[in-house]
């Protein structure tokens, strides 16, 4: 099958969350790598307990709440500046390094680009506008119309209907696994670009393709 469409997940495939480390290490010295998985892990925990709750709050508003608990948890004072300041990373977190060379080689042919990310318009579209990736998409799609988070079928619909292109034709890129096996499940050709060599998750579905890079979809899509 033709892959008419690639549709990308946003934070942890295309843009390291974890960029804001080092401003997480300068306002709590030795604990920047501790803080900043501990918030991206409750980040995600809070997206997919508001989704089977009902209870949906943009992503925005769920980040700042899991640095709130995870600032908490480990015993470090946050203040206004604090959480000013790394709710401000969050719309300027770098790409991975394989991002900028890989995307202009995956438009080809006119094939469709998009964003299909959790993330709510108000730090998706700074964000992809700052790090300069806009002119390399024709779509960022954001979950928060639908008020459900990835991965919900329904989100992943959201692509299917909006590039109008079938999910038998659309390849879904993404460095979560979660949100892999979610997109394999819904029906989309699926490749985990898994840069950090970890475990598949056990969700009874396996993406078609593993890639250590991004930098190696193209010549595997490229037949
Ligand atoms: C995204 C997050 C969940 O949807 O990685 O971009």
């Amino acid at each position: 099958m033709p892959l008419d469409a690639l549709v990308f997940d946003a934070y942890g495939t295309l843009f390291d969350v974890h960029a804001v480390t080092d401003r997480c290490e300068k306002f709590w010295p030795g604990q920047g790598a501790r803080l900043s998985q501990l918030w991206r892990a409750k980040q995600l925990e809070y997206s997919w307990q508001r989704t089977l709750m009902g209870r949906y709050l943009p992503f925005s508003a769920i980040t700042r709440d899991a640095l709130a608990y995870a600032c908490e948890a480990l015993g470090l004072p946050l203040g206004d500046k604090q959480t000013k300041a790394l709710m401000e990373e969050y719309l300027n977190l770098a790409p991975y390094a394989d991002v900028p060379q890989a995307l202009p080689e995956l438009r080809r042919n006119g094939r469709k680009l998009a964003i299909l990310t959790n993330g709510s318009p108000d730090m998706i579209e700074p964000l992809v506008a700052n790090r300069g990736l806009q002119p390399h998409f024709d779509a960022v799609l954001s979950v928060d119309g639908l008020k459900a988070f990835k991965p919900a079928p329904r989100v992943y619909q959201l692509a299917v209907d909006t590039l109008r292109v079938p999910a038998a034709n659309v390849g879904f890129v993404s460095s979560n696994c979660w949100d892999a096996l979610g997109a394999k499940c819904f029906g989309f050709n699926v490749y985990w670009i898994n840069r950090g060599g970890a475990p598949l998750d056990r969700l009874g579905f396996a993406p078609d393709g593993v890639l250590a890079s991004l930098g190696d979809l193209p010549e595997r899509i490229a037949n």
